[in-house]
């Protein structure tokens, strides 16, 4: 008897996860790039909070002393009863020194990526400010989110501290800052931490500490995809590569392939040259000006802003326009 072939259908691919989906897009890029939100799992998210305490890093020392000494300036910009929403608010640290001294705080909204680190530092917030509405929402910011019922009849404030914003491209910062705009409404107030432009030796050690815990960070990247998308990623053939890229007034962050190789990812192989590399970080540097004037034109008025002693930071209060 002669088998008659019969094509088998194949069963249904799984769905890709978001994740999944990115970084294959990333990686079938010329240069190939992954989004710096996925750095932040809950591994991710220690991590940064550990190179907040290196002493090359200076960003969260100098925003936390601004935050010190005129965070009762920046509560007074806020009416009664306001809803604070803080974008990307990771361990809620500089938020704990803010609300300490804005008593027209009576909800507090984190929004954060990395779920599980969020849900603990809440817990731990909502412990230690019995009487603050604490309501955290696990959320991409750059994306359209629901606010919690709760807060719907409260004005609004902003808060973006960590110089997160310049994470962004220059026009997506600009995209950004409008869409916070159309979530925290009319003449709300948003407080933003901006790095500022320095000698560049002191921006190259902050990206490349001697501890390596920024190489760590990094390269975690490759665990989380080796852990979450069943890639297998050899990390002693990536290299955490940091410099400052002073025509684009940015630090770069890259794991760079050391070699040759080919790696499996999601389903599929990708392949790198030696010296390769997969841009995983910008961090943009502004002047008070260059932050300022970009704000002008993205639908916000600065009304202050404040340095810390060495000039390294800066937070600026302004207006939706
Ligand atoms: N605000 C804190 C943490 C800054 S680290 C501070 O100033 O110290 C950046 C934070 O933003 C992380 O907690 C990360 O999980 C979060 N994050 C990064 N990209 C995000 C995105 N697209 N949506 C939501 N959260 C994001
Ligand atoms: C969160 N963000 C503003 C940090 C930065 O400095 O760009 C993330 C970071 N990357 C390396 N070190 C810290």
């Amino acid at each position: 008897m002669v088998a008659i072939a019969r094509k088998i259908p194949s069963a249904p691919a799984a769905p890709q996860s978001e994740f999944a989906r990115d970084v294959l897009a990333g990686l079938g890029k010329t240069p190939k790039t992954i989004s710096p939100k996925y750095f932040y799992d809950s591994e991710g998210s220690r991590l940064f909070e550990d190179i907040t305490q290196i002493a090359e890093y200076y960003p969260t020392r100098s925003e936390i002393e601004i935050l010190k000494s005129h965070a009762a300036d920046m509560g007074a910009l806020f009416p009664k009863d306001t809803a604070l929403i803080e974008f990307g608010s990771g361990a809620s640290t500089k938020a704990r020194v803010l609300l300490d001294a804005a008593p027209n705080v009576a909800a507090y909204v984190p929004v954060d990526v990395s779920a599980e680190f969020l849900a603990q530092e809440a817990a731990s917030l909502h412990k230690d400010y019995p009487k603050l509405n604490v309501v955290p929402v696990a959320a991409d910011f750059t994306q359209d989110f629901e606010l919690p019922q709760q807060i719907a009849a409260m004005p609004r404030a902003g808060f973006f501290p960590g110089s997160t914003i310049g994470n962004f491209d220059p026009h997506d910062a600009c995209a950004f800052l409008e869409h916070a705009r159309r979530i925290l409404g009319p003449e709300s107030v948003l407080i933003i931490g901006v790095d500022l432009e320095k000698d560049s030796n002191v921006l190259h050690a902050a990206y490349n500490d001697a501890s390596g815990v920024t190489e760590q960070f990094n390269i975690n990247l490759l665990r989380r995809m080796n852990r979450e998308l069943d890639a297998d990623f050899d990390i002693s053939r990536f290299e955490h590569h940091a410099f400052y890229n002073r025509e684009r007034h940015r630090i770069e962050m890259h794991l760079a392939s050391v070699k040759r190789q080919k790696v499996r990812v999601a389903g599929e192989t990708i392949e790198f040259k030696a010296g390769e590399t997969i841009h995983t970080e910008n961090s943009y540097k502004y002047s008070v000006e260059s932050f300022a004037s970009m704000a002008r034109g993205c639908g916000w008025k600065p009304l202050t802003v404040w340095l810390d002693k060495k000039k390294y930071f800066s937070v600026h209060a302004m207006r939706a326009s």
